[in-house]
């Protein structure tokens, strides 16, 4: 009898950002977050999405957890968390089989087989393979099959893409999530974790990218046919637009940060749109020392914005032209992360992409509807989808089990009887 798999009861997402680290508590009813807890902390100790020192980030993730506990009004252990840094790389690869045995149907052990194939690429020492995605599989000549068990066949070959990252990045977060306190469960890279937040099946059937612009690093993933085809980590982010403001007007770094959050914007067209306001027409700056504070206008706060969001946008074009899918993405692109918040960057997209662009947040609940929870929302779900799959697949082998078992009794019972 096939038994009963208990509803997973909680996931944690953790996504340890260069900027914030962000903690998403949620009870999982019906396949669907309902999120319980929240809590962020300024991150420290953190470097274009890798730590960096240890001891601070211990701090900051202790702290992000604790708070998402107290308002959660309970205590996590295992936490799924995110993988960032420029050092990852993503690759496509291929693998194939034989399938033996006439009129044999393909099995799961095939499928894994098969994966274990595809996966045997050569990785320079220091790195490891930390995630492995499916794509497509291939049964004789018959392609694009997204499942192929229980398919006849004689030969089968599978596409995956495949994710490897330094060994020490994901030793040093489970070191660091460990002295905090608490558990990781397992990693996701963080813009495919993004991807699972906000983006929706037809998106990622009919060809989208996801950007996602955090602090100091910009994560692209390309979907297609419900997969992933491409990732890449470019080493820019919205740290990198504050430190223009503040080399460029020559005010401290805080005051960049600032000025850039509330008068900031990125598209000279969006700013001649008057109605759409963004405070007033001169900004206070503060400048360096004992000098006194100047004004300067918004028009040229984006003189400065607007080409550092062209910059970036034709970084990541390039990238999504080389991987040979420009003019395919016909859901468009998507950006999350706190830096996607800037005003008038979904318009310099655009421009440049030549493709729709929006922006993309949360919507399980108001403390989350912000671009920069897509990531923390997305490993809490990749958490509770991916838990739940590897509970069908224990199911599965043993009821695999039970079946192998009964038919031995019953060709051990029949022998019995004919020996009889
Ligand atoms: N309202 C806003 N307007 C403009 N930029 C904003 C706004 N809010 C946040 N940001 C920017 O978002 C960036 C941080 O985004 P996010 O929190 O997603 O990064 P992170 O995950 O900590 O960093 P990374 O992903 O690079 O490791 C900062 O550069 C910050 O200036
Ligand atoms: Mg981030």
């Amino acid at each position: 009898m096939p038994t009963e798999i208990a509803p997973l009861a909680q996931t944690v997402g953790l996504d340890i950002g260069t900027t914030t680290v962000r903690a998403v508590i949620a009870d999982v009813i019906d396949e669907q977050l309902e999120i319980i807890g929240v809590g962020e902390a300024e991150a420290r100790g953190m470097r274009k999405g890798v730590i960096s020192k240890p001891d601070l980030a211990v701090e900051s993730i202790k702290r992000a957890i604790e708070a998402a506990e107290r308002m959660a009004g309970q205590e996590v252990r295992d936490v799924f968390v995110g993988l960032s840094g420029a050092h990852i790389k993503g690759e496509n690869s291929n693998g194939m089989i034989a399938i033996t045995g006439r009129n044999r149907e393909i099995t799961p052990e095939d499928i894994q087989r098969v994966l274990d194939t595809a996966c045997a690429i050569s990785i320079p020492s220091g790195r490891e393979v930390a995630d492995v995605l499916p794509q497509e599989y291939t049964v004789d000549d018959q392609d694009g099959i997204n499942d192929p068990i229980g398919m006849l066949g004689a030969r089968l070959s599978a596409s995956v893409h495949i994710i490897t990252s330094p060994v020490a990045t994901k030793q040093t977060i489970q070191n660091c999530v460990n002295r905090a306190g608490f558990h990781v469960a397992d990693t996701h890279l963080t813009q495919l974790a993004a991807g699972e937040s906000v983006l929706t099946d037809n998106d990622k059937e009919y060809g989208c990218a996801i950007v996602n612009i955090g602090g100091e690093t910009t994560g692209l993933a390309i979907y297609m046919r419900g997969v992933v085809w491409h990732t890449a980590v470019i080493p820019v982010g919205g740290a990198h637009f504050t430190n223009d403001i503040a080399f460029g007007l020559r005010t401290p770094v805080p005051a960049a940060e600032h000025i850039k959050r509330e008068h900031g914007c990125a598209s000279r067209m969006v700013l001649d749109q008057t109605e759409r306001g963004f405070g007033p027409e001169m900004i206070e700056v503060p400048s360096v020392g004992e000098r006194a504070s100047r004004s300067v206008s918004r028009g040229m706060l984006t003189e400065i914005l607007e080409p550092r969001a062209e910059e970036l946008f034709t970084h990541v074009y390039e990238e999504i032209k080389r991987a040979g899918y420009d003019r395919q993405l016909s859901s468009g692109i998507v950006l999350t992360g706190g830096g996607a918040m800037l005003a008038g960057l979904t318009e310099v997209a655009e421009a440049v992409f030549d493709a729709p662009v929006r922006l993309g947040q949360p919507n399980e609940s108001e403390e989350v509807a912000h671009p920069g929870y897509a990531t923390a929302v997305g490993l809490a779900l990749w958490g509770a989808n991916a838990t739940q799959g590897v509970r069908l697949q224990r199911q599965q082998e043993q009821e695999r089990e039970e079946r192998a078992v009964s038919t031995k009794l019953k060709e051990w019972f029949g022998l019995k009887k004919r020996t009889a």
